[in-house]
């Protein structure tokens, strides 16, 4: 079976669209409507889908549904097709005309971005073994933004079938946090499933007007919800507790001590204020004051790291780490180019949260990361097996650590 998740309707999903056209191998189609897409049907047309594949299209979005349901009581003169074609312009006059019963709807679907969510029946839920022996971490989704690997996760999970999955950073933005973690949820079925949070992951941007350049507000009120209702052990918050076992985990951020040693650019030496600029690194873009706060978020990522750690060798458990960023320079796989692109290895993880675990390496059995996209292999540092995962944007990577076996399997794309 294959299943194409399409997600909003941008040019991104339109190519993918495309691909997948001409390989005839869609069986299954899940369209989630984004905020600012016309409609679900119309990114199908766009994309050149055949007739009949447009009325294979099994779902329009809540928001797009409550849409026709408030054009239908408030714009009776307008047609469907005028709707489909001006749905911007539709939006507009419905706010404008919308009366009492219709705002705390309309509102629930804006401010809490979850207007979206595929119905239940849309994905075939796998039956899970219940051992958790066999363990798939991985990273790096970007549902969203980028053509995310969900179609390499879920022929992973279909193949490998293990028995528990983590899932390390960089899921989709704060106001989607419900519809992807359902869409997790849904691929991984009834497995034990648990996930940190990665850099972007944080990106309210400044629309809320709220103190989200402080990461633990982002958690609580973006993740912690829909982490819960979707049964998945949030990491940045608990370890994850699977029989002898214990994942531990979280962001971690970066505090520039990763950063190449006296970098020089253009024959000046590369100092904080130059990494402070954070110039062509988005998350300054995204992240409210990332610069102001990189310090304190860096100091609450690494304290929130070491009392997790200590609960579970407090609780006596095997402990498997999964980090989204590098705790330790050699697992950034940063090549060095002589170019600006240099100065990103300072993004790359943090050294606070290396040392803490560096401090307990003694307890810790398996430890990966993702965030910097490039690969690195297992190796020991500090005593503990350690590797990048390097999932990419559309690219899916992970491995399977065999809890019994202590062995550790490269799934995905060929990495090496
Ligand atoms: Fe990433
Ligand atoms: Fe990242």
């Amino acid at each position: 079976m294959t299943l194409l998740w399409v997600d909003g309707s941008g040019w991104n999903s339109q190519n993918d669209l495309r691909i997948h056209e001409s390989q005839d191998q869609i069986q299954v189609i899940v369209v989630i409507a984004q905020r600012k897409s016309v409609s679900s049907t119309r990114a199908m047309k766009t994309s050149g889908m055949s007739k009949k594949r447009v009325e294979d299209v099994l779902y329009v979005s809540p928001k797009m549904q409550l849409l026709f349901d408030l054009v239908k009581k408030h714009l009776p003169e307008w047609d469907e097709e005028k709707l489909r074609k001006n749905a911007d312009e539709a939006w507009k006059l419905v706010f404008e005309v919308a009366d009492q019963d219709d705002k705390p709807r309309i509102n629930e679907l804006f401010e809490r971005g979850e207007y979206n969510t595929p119905p239940e029946e849309e994905v075939k839920r796998i039956d899970a073994p219940t051992d958790t022996q066999r363990i798939l971490f991985t990273a790096d989704f970007h549902m969203g933004g980028h053509r995310s690997s969900l179609q390499g996760f879920y022929e992973t999970i279909e193949e490998e079938n293990p028995g528990a999955v983590v899932i390390a950073g960089d899921l989709a933005r704060p106001s989607r946090a419900g519809t992807q973690l359902t869409a997790i949820r849904k691929i991984v079925g009834k497995r034990p499933c648990a996930v940190a949070l990665g850099n972007h992951d944080f990106w309210t941007g400044n629309v809320m007007g709220k103190n989200y350049h402080l990461m633990e507000n982002v958690i609580d009120d973006f993740w912690t919800g829909p982490c819960r209702d979707n049964d998945l052990v949030l990491l940045d918050r608990q370890n994850a507790l699977w029989g002898d076992v214990a994942i531990v985990g979280g962001y971690g951020h970066f505090d520039l001590g990763l950063a190449w040693p006296n970098l020089i650019l253009d024959g000046e030496p590369v100092g904080e204020d130059i990494y402070l600029k954070g110039d062509g690194w988005n998350d300054f873009n995204y992240i409210p004051q990332c610069a102001e706060f990189l310090k304190v978020n860096a100091r609450d990522q690494a304290a929130g790291v070491a009392k997790r750690l200590d609960q579970a060798i407090a609780d006596k458990k095997r402990i498997l780490v999964a980090m989204h960023t590098c705790p330790w320079s050699e697992l950034n796989g940063h090549p060095r180019t002589g170019s600006y692109s240099d100065i990103f290895t300072g993004y790359s993880g943090n050294s606070k949260v290396g040392k803490e675990i560096k401090k307990r390496a003694s307890n810790i059995e398996f430890l990966m990361c993702g965030h910097t996209h490039f690969a690195v292999k297992e190796r020991k540092i500090h005593g503990i097996p350690s590797l990048n995962v390097g999932a990419d944007y559309g690219v899916f990577r992970g491995v399977i650590y065999d809890t019994s076996k202590k062995t550790i399997k490269w799934v995905g794309e060929t990495a090496f």
